[in-house]
């Protein structure tokens, strides 16, 4: 089976595209986050502060374009957009604590314990990640379906639990100041970053009823790339981004004593790899027939950001 590509035309500029997709998904998230008004208002502020800054919704993105390519209609996806952005803010506020990363400025703004205060920050990570969870099991998009439900639930929950994000995040702590190898790095990043990005294009792919054993394991290899490639990039533009444009202090990594890809392989090995692992994610989607989608679009723009 070879799906076409459904709600956005490979000929649509992928700009245009990814904008209307970063409005959608900021129009769910502000609806679904709790008012600053109601109590308790600080932490509703920060929720808000946190999640609503200028950030660039490539999870969501890739949400949306692998149902664009699957032929799934938006709004069944909705909640899942929101939820792994929704993850996806909360372990930026808790990632930039004094007890972590230590940073003072994200997209652009005070990180969110210099905005509000630590405790605040850790309860406002915290509660954005339950939201997620709220989301999708109750949004009115969501297939009505209860075993796709469960399988959205499962696929993000293992992706932010030790055996993703938190657990690649505990050892990203742990290689602080330390040496790794090439392919124990690999191993940090694919859990710490690449399982919430894999997540994003699974949860999509759930809703694709009759989606074949083989195309939703090529859909995740291509979601474990992309999702080496964007942290491998990160730590690139942790060496050579502009603070403007990214909206973090960049050398952040070096000051700390990370072991990154540019500082373990050296940058030119950094900058291949990322291409290397855009190659192979296009070849998984080239083996079914979705390399004129807006999923490969993306892959390809994600390839070049400077951002
Ligand atoms: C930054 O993610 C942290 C990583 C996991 C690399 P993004 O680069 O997606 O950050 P925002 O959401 O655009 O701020
Ligand atoms: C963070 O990695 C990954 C997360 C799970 C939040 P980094 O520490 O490299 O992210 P930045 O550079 O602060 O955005
Ligand atoms: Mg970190
Ligand atoms: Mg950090
Ligand atoms: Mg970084």
């Amino acid at each position: 089976m070879t799906s076409q590509p459904a709600a956005a035309s490979p000929r649509e500029p992928l700009a245009q595209v990814l904008e209307r997709w970063c409005v959608r998904v900021e129009r769910e998230l502000d609806a679904w986050l709790p008012a600053a008004t109601a109590v308790p208002g600080r932490l509703h502020a920060a929720q808000r502060y946190s999640v609503l800054g200028p950030g660039k919704r490539i999870r969501p993105a890739l949400v949306y374009a692998t149902a664009a390519t699957l032929g799934v209609p938006l709004e069944q996806v909705d909640a899942a957009a929101c939820a792994v952005e929704l993850i996806h803010c909360y372990s930026l506020v808790h990632d930039d604590l004094p007890a972590m990363d230590d940073d003072d400025l994200r997209r652009g703004r005070p990180t969110c314990h210099r905005q509000f205060d630590e405790a605040t920050a850790i309860l406002a990570g915290d509660s954005l990640q339950v939201l997620a969870f709220h989301l999708l099991a109750s949004h009115p998009g969501l297939p009505a379906e209860p075993a796709v439900r469960v399988r959205m639930i499962d696929t993000l929950a293992v992706a932010s639990g030790t055996a993703g994000m938190a657990g690649g995040q505990a050892l990203d702590l742990a290689a602080e100041g330390g040496s790794l190898t090439v392919a124990d790095l690999e191993s940090l990043h694919a859990l710490k970053t690449g399982a919430l990005i894999r997540a994003s294009v699974l949860m999509a792919a759930h809703c694709r009823p009759g989606l074949g054993a083989d195309q939703l394991s090529a859909l995740g290899i291509f979601g474990d790339r992309v999702g080496l490639a964007f942290q491998v990039q990160d730590d690139i533009l942790d060496v050579e981004g502009d603070v403007q444009v990214i909206g973090k202090p960049p050398g952040s990594d070096e000051a700390r004593g990370m072991p990154t890809y540019p500082a373990i392989a050296g940058m030119e090995s950094a900058r291949a790899r990322v291409r290397q692992l855009h190659e192979e994610a296009s070849r998984q989607l080239a083996a079914h027939g979705w390399q004129d989608s807006p999923l490969a679009d993306l892959s390809h723009w994600l390839l070049t950001r400077n951002r």
